[in-house]
């Protein structure tokens, strides 16, 4: 196989015997070493075709690496596997301003992508804290979210084209750049989501839009979760269209997320039950920043919030969200973490976060649960801290988080995928017949299970 890859992408495009442990871990921000055979730089999706072309032949597994910032296990390999890594195919390809498109390969690194639009006042509303390391085809693969969901929708909202290599080789490519089209099954779904099960994205084509040219936040103190909720509806409602973050940090996780942010101005004082932070995208300068001081202002007359402070400019909004995004902070004080993403209709979220933190807190080896999330969406995550990693404990923590799940119609999974690490939880969210449909088109579509095998089931 090292021969037959090295015809394909050159010799100096597959790493081998040691040359990939060098460069590749499994994970984001760790050095946990690579187990895979070696790993594969394709730079054009027609290499990727004859890999995979061969590897269906061949037997061979792969694994596809983008930018390694999830958090499931989703990169992680066997000695018997291959890595296909798209980081050398990250070229921006057009950005079509009349259609308000861009065309990118699927190693682009979100970030990059980002300011190449600016730079032509144009605007991709993706945000994250992981946007500077998260490729765009990973970003597609998993349907990212992050902090403006609310007003843009996940990642599938943002696709208008997909080209994909199929697991037998084969390539389907609509890279189109029209928002309508129903002519019949809208099959970039298929992939958008997929986790790369079913194919590897090479590149998309993603919708724009205006470049707002005003961005303001504010971050308030509020004393009770119901609040929190009207709170987000009076904002939702004077900032007539503008609001595009409503972010959640109950009062433990505010108090670690400042406490690491020794080199940055501490913006409140964390005696509040809650943190809400707020951000405004609008295109009037002057008015938007009143309108948003008027919602906080008249917010507080309704005694909605205890504390209020704004952001201005946009250092000081990056600086106020830094403290929201900033998860790797959450981390910090414990020997070992594990991370949630759930979903649950906002309307119970209170009482089930609230039943959550109370059982694990009191279980020995939990050493704190910090949650924190995007609640206008009714995501939320939780930092689990811990003493130890043994697996029966870990369980016990997974069975006190989801065990309600099913009950409420919520989600293993807002946004974070399934991966290798919620496998056994993935018939909280969905039947019996939906898995196997899942299980029917995997099988259609990679009948020798070769591509990102073990993810998702
Ligand atoms: C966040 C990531 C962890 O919301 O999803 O910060
Ligand atoms: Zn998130």
């Amino acid at each position: 196989m090292v021969e037959a890859f090295k015809k394909i992408i050159g010799p100096s495009n597959v790493l081998y015997g040691g040359a990939e442990k060098a460069r590749f871990s499994h994970v984001w921000a760790t050095d946990v070493p690579l187990t895979a055979k070696g790993v594969l730089l394709p730079s054009t999706t027609e290499q990727v075709s004859k890999i995979l072309a061969l590897c269906y032949q061949h037997d061979v597994e792969i694994v596809v690496h983008g930018g390694l910032t999830n958090l499931v296990g989703a990169t992680e390999t066997t000695s018997n596997q291959w890595v296909i890594s798209l980081e050398k195919m990250n070229a921006i390809e057009e950005i079509d301003q009349e259609s308000k498109v861009v065309i990118a390969q699927a190693g682009t690194v979100l970030e990059h992508l980002i300011h190449a639009v600016t730079e032509k006042g144009l605007f991709l509303p993706l945000h994250f804290g992981a946007k500077g390391s998260a490729q765009i085809g990973g970003v597609v693969a998993t349907n990212a979210g992050g902090m403006r969901v609310l007003k843009y929708g996940m990642a599938r909202n943002l696709v208008i084209g997909i080209e994909a290599v199929l697991p037998t080789g084969e390539v389907i490519s609509s890279l189109k750049k029209i928002i309508k089209d129903n002519s019949g099954y809208d099959l970039k779904q298929l992939f958008i989501g997929a986790e790369g099960t079913l194919g590897i994205i090479t590149r998309v084509s993603l919708r724009l839009f205006e470049l707002p040219t005003s961005r303001y936040a504010a971050l308030c103190g509020v004393d009770t979760f119901k609040k929190v909720t009207r709170l987000l509806r009076h904002i939702d409602r004077e900032l007539s269209g503008n609001l595009s973050a409503y972010e959640l940090m109950w009062q433990s996780s505010y108090q670690v997320a400042v406490s690491a942010a020794s080199d940055r101005s501490v913006p409140m004082h964390s005696a509040y039950s809650y943190y809400v932070f707020i951000e405004s995208l609008g295109n009037d300068l002057g008015s938007d920043y009143i309108i948003l001081e008027n919602a906080i202002t008249s917010a507080a007359e309704a005694e909605l919030i205890v504390d209020a402070v704004m952001a201005q400019s946009d250092r000081e909004v990056e600086n106020l969200f830094h403290i929201r995004e900033n998860t790797h902070a959450l981390r910090q004080p414990f020997p070992y973490t594990q991370h949630f993403d759930i979903s649950l209709p906002v309307n119970i979220m209170d009482v089930e976060i609230t039943r959550i933190v109370a059982e694990l807190e009191a279980i020995s080896f939990v050493e704190g649960v910090l949650p924190f999330g995007h609640i206008a969406d009714g995501n939320i995550h939780l930092v689990v801290g811990k003493s130890d990693n043994k697996l029966a404990h870990s369980q016990k923590i997974e069975t006190v988080v989801y065990q309600n799940l099913k009950k409420y119609l919520g989600s293993v999974s807002a946004e974070h995928g399934i991966g290798l690490f919620k496998k056994t939880f993935l018939d909280t969210s969905k039947s019996k017949a939906e898995i196997a449909l899942m299980k029917t088109l995997k099988q259609a579509i990679d009948p020798k299970n070769l591509l990102n095998p073990g993810r998702i089931f």
